[in-house]
């Protein structure tokens, strides 16, 4: 097949995008397919017309390519591609939508307020931060609510932090959130297929314990698969993880991103096209279940999306 690869992108996970992008084309070489390499731009639409593939592989990661935007384009164009579909990863993207429909679901999420910069500058919601406070209590985690790698996860040990901490997380995005704290074990579970694989566990450096954006750095956290979970736990986290999938709509791929703590696992988050680097934990978790990179590449084209069936017809 002829499987346009899709890499780069204007969201700050660029590089990162480019280094899934580029494990994903020597996967798809050594399974005989042929990669074409599209830089995404102004000349997306262009490029895929004249290339015509087969299949679309979207190695994108953050706004634009993991948020619907670039799925929908697939469709109008009428080519199949991989991964989550639009109205999946627009709601994965935004982790205040993605919250909501878990609290409806019964699915347990941090308790959490989310404002927009409107409802701050124009309608006094600031005035509102000691209620929140009060009810999620310290520390209080703030992010923003789209974008990924912990970039402006930010977190505040007092009221005094809070300020400066809603300033960083507004740089990143017009909305934030700000969620109950839960202290325990960081866990990732990887769903291929409605599938959960082997769960990850990320055991962060000491000193970077409350600087999440720091751990990202190589070498600074330590991953463990599968996670030395009693197997109840295990089983636990990921049905948990499995309906999270499933309750967001996702198909194709996605991981799921959780805590354990002592009141059991809490979902902080579904990532619709998780990272497929060399150090990227849902090949991790895919190599433990004795699935190696290649064959996961193979697994996730074997059910690429395909633009939905025209309208419902009304029964006559
Ligand atoms: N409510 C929370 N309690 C404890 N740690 C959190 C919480 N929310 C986020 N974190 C930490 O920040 C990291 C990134 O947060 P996450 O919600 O997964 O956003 P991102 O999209 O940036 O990955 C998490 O992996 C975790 O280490
Ligand atoms: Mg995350």
């Amino acid at each position: 097949m002829r499987v346009a690869v899709l890499r780069g992108g204007s969201s700050l996970e660029h590089v990162v995008s480019l280094r899934s992008a580029a494990r994903v084309e020597d996967a798809l070489r050594e399974l005989e397919h042929e990669p074409i390499g599209i830089d995404v731009g102004r000349d997306l639409v262009q490029r895929l017309r004249s290339e015509c593939p087969d299949v679309v592989f979207i190695a994108l990661h953050g706004p634009g390519g993991e948020d619907g935007t670039v799925q929908e384009l697939l469709e109008i164009l009428d080519l199949p591609y991989t991964g989550p579909g639009v109205a999946a990863c627009a709601l994965c993207m935004d982790k205040i939508a993605a919250k909501h429909e878990m609290r409806a679901a019964e699915l347990p999420t941090p308790d959490w307020a989310a404002f927009n910069a409107t409802a701050f500058r124009e309608l006094g919601a600031a005035d509102t931060l000691e209620e929140i406070e009060e009810r999620l209590g310290f520390p209080l985690v703030i992010k923003p609510a789209s974008q990924g790698s912990s970039l402006g996860v930010e977190f505040a040990s007092s009221r005094d932090a809070v300020p400066e901490a809603l300033v960083a997380a507004f740089s990143y995005d017009d909305r934030v959130l700000l969620e109950r704290y839960v202290k325990g074990k960081e866990l990732a579970v990887s769903v291929l297929a409605d599938q959960a694989l082997p769960v990850v566990e990320a055991i962060p450096r000491e000193e970077d314990f409350f600087n999440f954006e720091a751990r990202y750095e190589i070498g600074r956290t330590e991953y463990v698969c599968p996670a030395d979970l009693a197997d109840e736990d295990t089983h636990l986290v990921q049905e948990l993880a499995a309906r999270t999938y499933e309750t967001l709509g996702c198909t194709g791929f996605a991981r799921v991103d959780l805590i354990l703590g002592d009141d059991g696992p809490q979902v902080l988050e579904v990532n619709a096209i998780p990272g497929l680097t060399d150090t990227s934990l849902f090949p991790m978790a895919a190599e433990a279940a004795g699935i190696d990179f290649a064959q996961l590449v193979a697994r996730i084209l074997a059910t690429p999306q395909t633009r939905p069936a025209n309208e419902a017809t009304l029964p006559a």
